[in-house]
């Protein structure tokens, strides 16, 4: 079997400003060389335009977030046809930084990446486990009724971030076979609910990836590119992790 292409997926989450992201793509386009994976930087909504119209060709960008419902009285938020008019191609829905500090259920995360789908966007649909979980050795039993939660109603058309919370910011990164674990299982949990169009789904790996670590992690057989949070904001890192994949 070939693995799909392997996606770098940037999350800046609250960093930056639209001018100084416009900058950041600027020099990316001057220093970057096309290499293996494919890459696109989620950004905040303010930061998209701009952005978009500094990045290199082929470099994709992406939402953190979008909205669970279509149209009309939702104020300050952001519908997937507001994103998709910018030229938005995926959207991260679910980080556990969402689930935490806004009260998104598995039910929110799924209508959120329904719009996205019904609007030409590839929702990235984030799960994983809190250390509390881990240490009790349920981390694939949670992860995975947290993936089938969050794809309720969600076609194929979408890539899976599996993020440790414990991972995330701290510096701890999972172990290559932890990743793997996770991945293979979540795989297995997508050809059950796709089938064969299960095939080009990515599983990417987050939590403290940066450029001396992500090679080992997506060499992976089950592990389709990365999310980076931390290691996504300097021009300098993001060369060095297109480089070593
Ligand atoms: O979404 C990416 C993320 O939560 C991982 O963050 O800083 O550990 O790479 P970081």
């Amino acid at each position: 079997t070939t693995k799909p292409r392997t996606l770098l997926a940037l999350n800046w989450k609250m960093n930056k400003t639209p001018s100084e992201a416009r900058i950041w793509g600027r020099e990316l386009a001057q220093r970057f060389t096309r290499g293996d994976a494919e890459l696109a930087v989620m950004a905040p909504a303010t930061h998209l335009h701009g952005l978009r119209e500094a990045l290199p060709g082929g470099v994709d960008v992406g939402a953190q977030d979008v909205s669970a419902h279509e149209s009309g009285a939702y104020t300050g938020e952001i519908s997937a046809a507001m994103l998709a008019d910018l030229g938005v191609v995926y959207v991260v829905v679910g980080h556990s930084e969402r689930r935490e500090y806004h009260g998104e259920t598995d039910a929110v995360v799924a209508a959120k990446a329904g719009q996205a789908q019904a609007n030409g966007l590839t929702p990235i649909v984030c799960v994983g486990e809190g250390l509390e979980v881990r240490e009790k050795g349920e981390h694939v039993a949670y992860t995975l009724a947290q993936l089938a939660g969050s794809l309720e109603g969600v076609g194929p058309e979408v890539v899976v971030a599996y993020e440790p919370v414990w991972a995330i910011g701290t510096g701890k990164t999972a172990t290559d076979d932890d990743a793997e674990e996770l991945a293979s299982a979540i795989r297995a949990a997508l050809v059950e609910r796709y089938g064969d169009k299960s095939a080009e789904i990515r599983v990417l790996y987050g939590g403290s990836v940066k450029p001396d670590n992500i090679a080992s992690i997506c060499a992976k057989p089950n592990v389709n590119g990365a999310l980076v949070g931390g290691a996504s904001l300097k021009v300098e890192d993001v060369l060095g992790m297109n480089d070593a994949l």
